[in-house]
């Protein structure tokens, strides 16, 4: 009896020797400044606050510094990280759109260290599906970590106001055209819209509807003119969807122009579902009963994608605490933390969809079914360049209302930009 136990306390102490190196690499000793950088201010900020706080568990003695500059879309923050970056202060890691805007702008200019080495160690070559691998990889290496999928092309409403309003949520930009005179006489708006960059983002829905997913994907390998007509369509399109929007759209930020469909001042909202996230976490209104959502009109059975990644600038000055930054970015606890608050989808493959909601839920299933494009509004089809001219031309067309200039004048900042290059 006395051996079988010594026998048992000897097996002990040798498990708990194996155990204990585990324990020491995983509970690192961590200490010093983690810099993140992002947009996900204020109300978008809860989920990554989760994520911080898992961090702050597994790295008790780093000291995390939560560096958010405001404005939707990454409008300021952008301008803030290029002026860091070209100044040789990078953050430790910060936020950044997988496809073109991470590739055709910080990894052209050689400002990125290769993850090649983290993907292998943590098992997430398998872990992410191999397309979204290819959007932040080069031949040369893998370049960001890639935290959720977002849908950019979802039309959101609060169905008990479309029941008072006698109006169901609109299938097609024809059923829209037909509601919304209707919707104007009883004094609602009714497409809600916000700041320049929002307009962008509607372009891209209702530019997909004119084109459809084939054309729009030429656009950006450059194989379609911008100009071409098609191209000249989209923005016709768009210059009548545009009659029926708010005046005061270019002082608002998103979440006001949430605000109007919440409060009934406007009937529908073009955004992505980081509103989900806002409706729910913010709002606290149930998917479903409290809010509801259809594909933007004459989106039917297309996905359009961005996805939020974290990447590894060189320079980091707190290399090794950013890296295990990355490390929970990519888990499936961080993802499954973070992206039931945000709204959005995890970018593994093997997420717990127990600990989503209803709306995440639906947008999931149709990942897995639809045609997925890509955003140009979230830095998927375009780099950093043809963003910035986008803004302008768009500016140009909010007061025009031009289709054939600004048709021509997106044609040749494509151009300059070298799309489809
Ligand atoms: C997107 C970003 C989302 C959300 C949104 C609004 O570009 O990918 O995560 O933050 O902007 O700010």
């Amino acid at each position: 009896m006395r051996k079988a136990c010594f026998k048992l306390l000897a097996v002990l102490g040798m498990v708990m020797l194996m155990l204990l190196p585990v324990t020491t690499v995983g509970a690192k000793d961590l200490s010093g400044d983690l810099e993140i950088f992002s947009w996900w201010a204020g109300d978008e900020g809860p989920a990554l606050e989760a994520l911080i706080k898992l961090y702050k568990g597994r790295h008790p003695n780093v000291n995390v510094i939560n560096a958010t500059v405001t404005g939707g879309s990454g409008v300021n923050a952008k301008a803030v990280l290029k002026t860091r970056m070209l100044g040789g202060e990078p953050p430790d890691s910060f936020q950044v759109h997988a496809g073109q805007e991470l590739i055709g702008t910080w990894v052209k200019a050689e400002r990125m260290e290769d993850l090649t080495f983290l993907f292998k160690k943590e098992g997430w070559m398998k872990a992410f599906p191999e397309g979204l691998v290819k959007l932040i990889g080069t031949d040369k290496g893998i370049w960001s970590v890639p935290v959720n999928i977002h849908r950019s092309n979802v039309c959101w409403y609060i169905p008990a106001n479309l029941k008072k309003w006698g109006v169901s949520a609109p299938k097609t930009w024809d059923d829209f055209f037909a509601m919304a005179p209707k919707l104007k006489e009883k004094g609602v708006v009714p497409l809600a819209l916000a700041q320049n960059w929002t307009a962008n983002h509607l372009w891209e829905s209702v530019a997909l509807a004119s084109l459809g997913p084939d054309k729009w994907d030429a656009l950006w390998q450059g194989k379609l003119a911008f100009d071409s007509a098609a191209g000249v369509q989209a923005w016709v399109l768009f210059g009548k969807v545009l009659e029926f929007t708010n005046d005061d759209a270019s002082s608002l930020s998103w979440q006001q122009a949430t605000d109007m469909v919440v409060d009934g001042r406007a009937a529908f909202n073009v955004m992505g579902d980081w509103a989900a996230g806002y409706l729910s976490t913010t709002k606290k209104l149930m998917p479903g009963s409290g809010f509801g959502w259809v594909p933007s009109p004459d989106n039917g059975s297309m996905f359009m994608f961005l996805a939020d990644s974290f990447g590894l600038p060189k320079g980091s000055p707190h290399r090794d605490n950013a890296i295990a930054w990355l490390a929970l970015l990519g888990s499936r606890e961080g993802s499954d933390a973070f992206n039931p608050l945000k709204g959005s989808i995890s970018a593994r493959t093997d997420s717990d969809l127990s600990k989503y909601n209803d709306y995440a839920k639906s947008a999931a299933a149709d990942f897995g079914k639809n045609r997925i494009v890509g955003s140009l509004a979230h830095g998927v089809t375009a780099n950093e360049g043809f963003m910035n001219d986008f803004a302008s031309v768009m500016e140009m067309f909010l007061k025009s209302k031009n289709a054939q200039a600004a048709a021509k004048a997106a044609q040749q900042i494509a151009v300059k930009n070298g799309i489809g290059k």
